[in-house]
This record gives structure tokens, C-alpha cells and sequence, in this order.
């Protein structure tokens, strides 16, 4: 979820079926995504996101039931605010991976670490408290996602293409990574989603159409 974010306007359908979220000590990968699979756009841009809406209270869900957030550098330094999180709607203990803590800006509730991925895991699980750990880093979530690390991935599709920027999961070369639908009651579910491109305000169909 971009923590830049606050939640707005309609209730889609789509959403409606979900369980909420519940605080459980769980680790979440959780981010809005595009439905070409990019997290940030080019050079972390997330202005794709804007205008995009979210069902109602899911802001205040997962600000309730997240205990610490787990980041990487990158991240951090592209949005080192960590006031921003939900739109500030979340405060708590947030940590940040990294090889040079050294050179990071010192920030109230903020914690640069600087060792093994599962150990900063585990330390934001202590943190955390029973509630469930955020991690909003591609990068780390991949890594705990290949020592079994992770628990669900929780995603929002914003509907854009993005065709450039930083995936949610980049491992090419990798073997494919079974998951299971925790929505609705076959967990080996495709999801069916059904978009068409926004053509101009008034309507006239694209230049290229035939009969144009
Ligand atoms: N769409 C959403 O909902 C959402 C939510 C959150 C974030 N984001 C976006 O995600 C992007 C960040 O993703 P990213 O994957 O490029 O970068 P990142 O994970 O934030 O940062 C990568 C950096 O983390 C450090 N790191 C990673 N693994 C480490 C390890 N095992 N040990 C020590 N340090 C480690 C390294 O920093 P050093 O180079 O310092 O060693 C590495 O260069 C941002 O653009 C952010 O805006 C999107």
C-alpha cells in the first residue's frame, strides 16, 4: 500500500468479497499495484496512483492491525517521511534495511539496520507487538519470500498500465511461485477482471479506429 495514500470514494465490487484484514502478527507484502504489476513507476513515481480510489475503511484497517513496517533503503529515501504512512492515519516503530545505516538521516521512530533480512524481520515482529508486520519493499519482500517468510500478499489493483518502473516481484530467471486465492472458496482461482482503456472526456473514439 503507498503509504503516501488515503482512502477515498466508491466501494467497488470487486472489493466487497474480501475478509477484512485481521491483526494477527502476520507478514504482509502489501502494496496498490498496477495491473501490468508495477509498484512505483519510473524512478519511484507514484503519481500514477493519483485519483485512484479505495473501498471505504480499508485505511483505518490496516492502520488498525499493522504493528511496525518493515522498507529497504531505496524506498526510504525516495519518501523519508514516515508520517506519511496511510496518509498518517498509522504511527509506529518503522525499520529500514540497509548496508550503510551510517549515512542515513536520524528520524524519530525510524530504525536503519543493517544485517540478515530474517533477523530485521524478526525484530519488527517484537516491535510489531501481536499485530502483523508491513513490508513495503519489493526487494525484501522477495527475499523473505524465498526463506518462507512471507504470510500473504495483500494487493489493491489500481487500474493502470504502467509498462515501466518496479515490479512487485522481479526474479527473472526464477521458477514460478504458486500462491493460493484467500478470497472466495477455491484457492487455485484465477480472478477475473474487466477493464477498457479511458478514451477522451467527450468520448470520441481513438484516431486509428476502423470507419474513422
Ligand atoms: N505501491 C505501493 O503500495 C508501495 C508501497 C511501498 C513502497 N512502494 C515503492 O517501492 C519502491 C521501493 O522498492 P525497491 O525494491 O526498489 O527498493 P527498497 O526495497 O525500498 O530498497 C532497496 C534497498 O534496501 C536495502 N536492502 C534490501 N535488502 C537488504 C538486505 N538484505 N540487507 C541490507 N540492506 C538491504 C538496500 O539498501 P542499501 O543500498 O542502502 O544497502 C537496497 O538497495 C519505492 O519506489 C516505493 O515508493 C510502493
Amino acid at each position: 500500500m503507498d503509504p503516501q495514500q488515503t482512502a477515498t470514494g466508491k466501494d467497488p465490487q470487486t472489493a466487497a468479497r474480501m475478509d477484512p484484514q485481521t491483526a494477527a502478527g502476520k507478514v504482509l507484502w502489501h502494496f496498490s499495484m498496477s495491473l501490468d504489476g508495477f509498484v512505483a513507476g519510473p524512478h519511484h513515481t507514484m503519481d500514477w496512483m493519483t485519483g485512484a480510489t479505495f473501498r471505504p475503511g480499508l485505511v483505518e484497517e490496516y492502520a488498525g492491525t499493522t504493528g511496525a513496517v518493515l522498507g529497504g533503503r531505496t524506498g526510504w529515501d525516495a519518501y523519508p517521511d514516515p508520517g506519511g504512512i496511510y496518509g498518517g492515519a498509522w504511527q509506529g516503530p518503522v525499520f529500514v534495511l540497509t548496508h550503510h545505516p551510517e549515512d542515513a538521516h536520524p528520524t524519530p521512530g525510524v530504525t536503519f539496520l543493517n544485517c540478515d533480512v530474517a533477523e530485521a524481520l524478526r525484530i519488527a515482529l517484537e516491535a510489531a507487538d501481536g499485530k502483523n508486520v508491513e513490508v513495503f519493499s519489493p526487494t525484501i519482500g522477495r527475499q523473505l519470500l524465498e526463506r518462507g517468510l512471507i504470510d500473504e500478499i495483500d494487493l489493491h489493483i489500481v487500474p493502470v498500465l504502467l509498462g515501466d518502473g518496479i515490479r512487485l516481484f522481479d526474479n527473472a530467471g526464477g521458477a514460478p511461485v504458486r500462491l493460493e486465492l484467500l478470497v472466495g472458496s477455491d484457492p487455485r482461482a484465477a480472478v477475473d477482471v474487466r477493464y477498457r482503456p479511458v478514451r477522451s472526456s467527450d468520448g470520441t473514439p481513438p484516431p486509428d479506429r476502423p470507419g474513422n
